[in-house]
């Protein structure tokens, strides 16, 4: 007897009906760089097809991605002035804050607004944490983390993502938050994130290089996969709404992981380094970009993840409506 696999392959409709995947426009988050600067959209080099707008014109980005079909934004600061205590982060007139304020203005609730809280952007030597002879100072960088959510939240943004990777700063931004009458906002933290040579289109973009060292002594280590799991549940203990899995291409099994073993939504960051590389190689003429796009996000979902960051949201939208993913 044969056994016939073939039958679900022959017909379109058939495929599309017995997908084991499915994905929604309402689960991408489209990342934006807010630069200081008036009247400024400018090209990113390390990231064709992505613009750093000063906070006066993010909103044609943010209504670019509206009409696309992206509902819910990611935002970056990339301040002009940066200082040993990073506090250009949370300056109330800082670039994310007014970036913040004028999307609401021109846009209301129609745009989810999540901005990344971390200090390295906004830090001289470049680093997530307050420095002391060299090395990340942990606890006492945990208030300048929760005063920047704090000031991003006053300034309307809908849920904070905390990346710097200090130990303790979910529980410190929940109970800033809550104590200031913010206890509905949640918090998406970058649970599980590596120490990535993918970040580097990132730090180009928002000039976030370390000046010295790395960031190996707070991101995490490539070879595990129980660290990720163990920080995870000390931020969904913490008080977690959502975590995050980081990179994504490289890091299938631990999104996988995380789904299998948590109980809240895990999103996975695709990150700059995996969308230069797609883009990179498509300008070569080496791949199809429309269909390394779809199969790669096909496969971030397919690994479990409920929730996509990803700098090809506008792309993938429109795919998903033409029934090329989804
Ligand atoms: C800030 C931050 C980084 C990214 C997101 N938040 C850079 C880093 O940790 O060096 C990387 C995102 C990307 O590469 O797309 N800490």
């Amino acid at each position: 007897m044969v056994i016939r696999t073939r039958r679900l392959r022959g017909c379109e409709t058939l495929r599309r009906m017995t997908r084991e995947t499915r994905i929604s426009p309402d689960s991408l988050i489209y990342p934006l760089f807010v630069r200081e600067g008036k009247k400024i959209e400018e090209d990113i080099p390390s990231l064709p097809g992505q613009i750093r707008y000063s906070p006066d014109a993010v909103a044609k980005g943010v209504e670019a991605a509206l009409s696309a079909g992206v509902r819910s934004f990611l935002l970056f600061g990339v301040p002009e002035t940066k200082d040993e205590s990073g506090f250009s982060a949370y300056d109330e007139n800082g670039v994310v804050q007014q970036a913040l304020r004028n999307v609401r203005t021109a846009f209301g609730k129609d745009a989810y607004l999540v901005t990344d809280v971390c200090l390295c952007q906004y830090m001289s030597h470049g680093h997530c944490g307050l420095i002391e002879n060299e090395k990340v100072v942990n606890d006492s960088t945990l208030p300048l983390m929760a005063k920047t959510a704090l000031s991003h939240v006053r300034a309307g943004s809908d849920m904070v993502a905390p990346s710097g990777m200090m130990d303790g700063t979910v529980a410190a931004l929940r109970a800033a938050l809550d104590a200031e009458g913010f206890s509905d906002i949640p918090i998406m933290s970058y649970a599980a994130k590596y120490a990535s040579a993918f970040y580097g289109p990132f730090r180009d973009a928002a000039g976030s290089s370390p000046a010295f060292g790395d960031r190996k002594t707070y991101q995490m280590d490539c070879h595990n996969s129980e660290e990720a799991l163990k920080r995870t549940q000390i931020d969904i203990a913490e008080g977690a709404d959502i975590v995050i899995a980081k990179p994504a291409l490289p890091y299938l099994d631990i999104i996988s992981k995380l789904r299998g073993e948590v109980n809240v939504p895990v999103a996975a960051y695709s990150v700059s380094g995996e969308y230069a590389m797609i883009k990179a190689a498509a300008a070569s003429g080496f791949i199809d970009e429309y269909n390394v796009m779809c199969e790669s996000t096909a496969s971030i979902y397919r690994a479990g993840a409920h929730i996509l960051i990803t700098y090809f949201a506008k792309e993938l939208t429109a795919a998903i409506k033409k029934g090329d993913i989804g």
